[in-house]
């Protein structure tokens, strides 16, 4: 598709790159849901899975156990119904649930129940300064928080979206679990991309080298009191939600709040998604890939000179238009970039979602999401589109 293709197609989607068809996008970043993207690759191996479900069905209680050491599980068509299962069990009207910078949907959950979000990031969790652990919590913020006012959950999101995809460290998390324990308040994790994670946390945290990605795996679920995930990210399938939870009350009370709450996962993806965890080799393999794809992706981009948010995340690649200058009095620099990223390149980013207290919003932020099993040579040509872009257009910084 030319670039004149392309303006005129977003001049028919009134310069949304949000509500341009699947098909019309050559390179798709604006989410790594696996339940909301299109594409050839995920196709052929949601394919894969049904052959397998099929030939070989898999009794998908069996894997969850395996894979996630908790009593209790609860499988939703998306992890967005998980989320909305734990916090109405757990509702508590005017507490507070200590958390990093999540995705939107655990505390969209959260305020339904009114209760309130309280974003305790790790100091500088924002800020373009190395450090690996980025998606830590402020754990002296945490223990004055939990002494002084009405905590009733902690949240923490493995992988944190709202820092840009910044890994959690598994000391930072069994700190959080000494302060639950001493202070009575259940810790529940956001599992969606604990594989990146685990990745980060074998790559960079001392004394971790010599565990595998299981051992550290089980290590920091081992904290928690239990779970929730979108298994669309990490867990190679198109869609899918879990609660997973050492309580029988809380497990009772999902349940019958599943009709009204949620949707249950309906039986033939429960038999593809039995498949897709019984793969776990191609789990981890396929995580390293995305892990790797997204660093290199960062990085090139940072080379041509775009305005790329560093550390780079563990799944998506933040670009901080507040360095750029030419957009700095456009009514609305994040459309207005993203439609011109299109334009020239065939990308598709999105707007990124930030914290939702004033200063961990981001409103300059945009989010190149690398999927899962996006394919290597797809990755090339989005970069090599990417440099034509920087020759070709020697202003760009100034949208020229
Ligand atoms: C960390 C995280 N948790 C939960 C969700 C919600 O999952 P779903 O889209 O399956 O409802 C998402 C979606 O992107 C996510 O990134």
């Amino acid at each position: 598709m030319s670039r004149e293709q392309r303006r005129a197609l977003l001049k028919q989607h009134g310069g949304h790159v949000g509500q341009l068809p699947a098909g019309t996008v050559a390179f798709d970043f604006s989410t790594d849901s696996w339940a909301h993207l299109q594409a050839p690759y995920i196709d052929a191996r949601m394919a894969v899975l049904r052959q397998r479900a099929a030939r070989a069905p898999q009794d998908l209680q069996q894997w969850l156990a395996a894979r996630f050491p908790f009593r209790h599980f609860v499988v939703t068509r998306r992890g967005r119904d998980a989320e909305a299962l734990l916090f109405t069990a757990l509702a508590q009207p005017d507490s507070l649930v200590a958390q990093n910078l999540l995705f939107h949907t655990a505390r969209d959950h959260q305020q339904e129940q009114s209760m309130t979000p309280l974003e305790l990031p790790a100091a500088g969790a924002l800020e373009p300064t190395p450090a690996p652990f980025k998606g830590d919590l402020d754990l002296a913020g945490l223990e004055r928080a939990l002494a002084e006012r009405q905590v009733s959950l902690i949240f923490v999101e493995a992988l944190s979206n709202g820092a840009g995809g910044q890994a959690i460290s598994l000391a930072g998390l069994r700190a959080i679990r000494a302060l639950s324990r001493a202070h009575h308040v259940p810790l529940y994790l956001d599992a969606t991309r604990l594989v990146e994670n685990c990745l980060l946390i074998q790559a960079h945290e001392a004394g971790a080298a010599g565990h595998s990605l299981a051992e550290i795996m089980q290590a920091l679920l081992a904290c928690c009191d239990g779970m929730t995930a979108s298994c669309s990210k990490d867990y190679g399938f198109a869609g899918g939600g879990l609660l997973a939870t050492h309580s029988a009350p809380l497990f009772a009370q999902a349940q019958a709040l599943l009709p009204a709450v949620g949707t249950a996962l309906a039986d033939a993806d429960r038999a593809c998604l039995a498949q897709a965890l019984a793969d776990w080799p191609f789990i981890e393999t396929q995580a390293a890939e995305r892990l790797r794809q997204t660093q290199w992706l960062g990085n090139g981009l940072q080379a041509l000179g775009f305005p790329v948010h560093t550390p780079i995340g563990g799944h998506c690649v933040i670009l901080d238009l507040s360095l750029v200058p030419g957009l700095r009095h456009a009514a609305d620099p994040v459309s207005a970039y993203l439609a011109w990223l299109y334009e020239h390149t065939g990308m598709r980013g999105s707007p990124h979602w930030g914290g939702c207290a004033p200063a961990y919003q981001r409103p300059l932020w945009i989010r190149l999401a690398v999927p899962l099993g996006f394919p290597e040579e797809r990755l090339h040509a989005a970069l090599g589109a990417a440099g034509q872009l920087a020759q070709s257009a020697p202003a760009w910084r100034n949208l020229g």
